[in-house]
């Protein structure tokens, strides 16, 4: 989704800018732009680039501007095709308000037939809007002395929708910044300030933090940031980012998606040592509940699907679990639950929506996200964190598996088990990293081989069953996103209801073969596959010798109990679907059409 960065302070802006916009780059975008004021000229200059950031690095490198104050933006289109014209930043007819927001302005049709109806509009964005109302609400003003500040605030009431924005102004010394709905932080420097959409963007130069709360207006100037919300100053906690730049960056990987992957291992340790002590398990919570609706997107809520087999499993309490898009126009009636949302970044816009759905009706709430201070750990009541560090590739793959970490936690917490049964099942999840590890230590080569055979295919189905149903719709919806195979992920039992109509030599099945209450039936379902020509891989256990005798090809897993079998099943599909994409040349960590973070409903 766009990003937005800005900075202010006694350095080169242009450079800063552009090294942040780069940062954020993995959020996805289809054209870009920086503004600078030059201190010389007094004058604002923008560029922008249909084309990557490190081109518009190379066109601005003989560049003789010379400012401090700067802005920059990643454009992901939403109104207006993408095009340098409606590449941010936008301007007022003057050239004198500069703006660059992300989120949509939903009334910006009305805005420009109406109380703009005699600006003249030079792109065909919603942004447009904010510099021309800004721009007007100066002139008029009945405020003596109006700053931009004053401006902007009387503005926003006027704006529907979501934003966050950043305003320059010819010969302002600062940046006016502002958010509804739409992430924004300021990073804290020394006689010099970042702003951004996300950490990352800020990381290299800062570690101190401030995220900006719905409503908030900020001042930001090279030595002082003065926030307001609902026209009073507020303060605003500094948080110090425990990530480094190298945690955000490769660390001598070919892509941060395998680097990720290779990270599963111990991004399930530190999820576990957040909870797991001495003293037993705690999630620093109250669980007292009857039911529980999970609501989450794309994978997310795939680890819903499987947290709920997961806590149904082992603590016996019902869950439902909704897609955050359908949920949220529905009827779905929430008797008393607790509403759990699970969201890697904490700002997806249905998953929100959700949140604050769940509100309205008056159910608990809980977010279960990756990002500290994201919005949805301020709308829910209480957050959980899974502590999966920087994820940067838009594949999500380490957030997925310690979110059902998660699941587990709350499995375990709301279980009514005797003690020695809960000490044994918390022993098997402090095995989960040791698993992991071993898939990828032990078997990547093999799924090396596998994969490059698979990607020689246009269609695979992924079946499982039970626990591992969602597993094998997270593999299909890895690998459809990053190899552009068309992947499909059934329950087991399912195929025979209408996709063997689809199944020939040509279309690869991988089939989750764990040794669990139901194996004998999965088992007969690959026959049923076998039978009617389709290759089978089996993700089996070690040591299951049977499954051979079946199938075309085998990536071994180690043996668990059933209940935890998705972790090491899932580093080897996440890894699956990283090799074949590789084997077909794709551009892994930005898959075509998608975006990390989506901020948009
Ligand atoms: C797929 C993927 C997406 C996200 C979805 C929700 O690999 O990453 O499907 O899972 O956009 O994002 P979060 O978890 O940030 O709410």
């Amino acid at each position: 989704m766009c990003g937005i960065v800005g900075y202010v302070g006694e350095r080169e802006a242009l450079q800063i800018i552009l090294n942040s916009l780069q940062r954020i780059e993995y959020r996805g975008y289809d054209s870009c732009g920086v503004l600078v004021q030059d201190s010389n000229e007094m004058e604002i200059h923008a560029h922008k680039s249909m084309k990557s950031i490190a081109q518009l690095k190379k066109n601005l490198s003989k560049s003789k501007y010379s400012g401090t104050v700067g802005i920059g933006h990643t454009r992901w289109a939403t109104h207006g095709v993408p095009s340098r014209r409606n590449a941010h930043p936008h301007f007022d007819s003057d050239g004198e308000i500069a703006v660059v927001h992300n989120g949509i302005i939903e009334n910006f049709q009305e805005l420009k037939e109406g109380p703009l109806c005699n600006c003249i509009f030079k792109s065909d964005t919603d942004t447009e809007v904010i510099p021309h109302l800004i721009h007007q609400t100066l002139k008029k003003s009945l405020i003596k002395n109006a700053t931009l500040k004053d401006a902007v605030r009387e503005c926003l009431p006027h704006l529907k929708g979501s934003y966050a924005l950043i305003v320059a102004a010819k010969g302002f010394d600062g940046l006016v910044v502002a958010r509804k709905d739409s992430p924004l932080i300021i990073g804290v420097g020394d006689r010099e300030n970042f702003i951004a959409s996300d950490v990352p963007a800020v990381l290299d130069q800062t570690n101190r933090v401030i995220y900006l709360e719905e409503g908030d207006i900020a001042v930001v100037k090279k030595d002082s940031i003065y926030i307001e919300n609902d026209a009073a100053e507020v303060k605003r906690e500094e948080i110090l980012i425990p990530w480094t730049i190298e945690d955000a960056e490769k660390g001598g990987y070919e892509h941060f998606m395998l680097k990720e992957i290779h990270e599963e291992p111990k991004a399930i340790i530190d999820t576990l040592r957040g909870y797991l002590s001495e003293d037993g398990l705690n999630l620093g919570l109250e669980l007292e509940v009857s039911s529980i609706l999970m609501v989450a997107c794309g994978t997310s809520y795939y680890s819903a699907l499987c947290g709920k087999y997961i806590i149904e499993h082992l603590a016996k309490v019902p869950v439902q679990v909704e897609l955050a898009s359908e949920f949220n126009y529905s009827d779905f009636v929430l008797n008393n639950m607790m509403v759990m949302a699970i969201t890697q970044s904490g700002e997806t816009a249905d998953t929100l929506m959700a949140l604050k759905k769940a509100k309205r009706f008056g159910c608990k709430t809980v977010a279960i996200t990756n990002v500290v201070g994201s919005s949805a750990t301020r709308i829910a009541d209480d957050t959980i964190y899974v502590r999966a560090g920087p994820e940067i590739g838009v594949a999500a793959t380490k957030s997925f598996i310690v979110q059902l970490i998660t699941s587990y936690l709350l499995g375990l917490s709301l279980a009514n088990m005797p003690g020695r049964e809960l000490e044994e099942r918390i022993a098997d999840l402090k095995r989960m990293p040791q698993l992991a590890q071993l898939v990828i230590d032990g078997e990547d080569a093999n799924i090396q081989k596998q994969a490059r055979y698979l990607s020689e295919y246009d269609n695979v189905f992924f079946v499982g069953r039970g626990v591992n149903l969602p597993i094998a719709l997270e593999g299909a919806l890895k690998l459809k996103e990053i190899s552009y195979i068309h992947a499909e992920g059934y329950a087991a039992g399912e195929l025979k209801h209408g996709p063997f109509a689809l199944l020939t030599k040509d279309t690869p099945v991988i089939a989750i073969l764990t040794r669990d209450n139901i194996y004998e039936k999965t088992l007969v379902n690959v026959k049923e596959i076998k039978a009617r020509g389709a290759p089978v891989i089996a993700i089996a256990e070690t040591g299951d010798d049977e499954v051979e005798k079946y199938v075309d090809r085998v990536i071994r897993v180690p043996r668990t109990s059933a209940i935890f079998s998705p972790i090491p099943n899932t580093v080897a599909l996440h890894l699956l679907a990283y090799w074949t994409a590789k084997a077909r040349g794709c551009e892994i960590d930005k898959p075509r059409n998608l975006a990390k973070s989506v901020t948009v409903e």
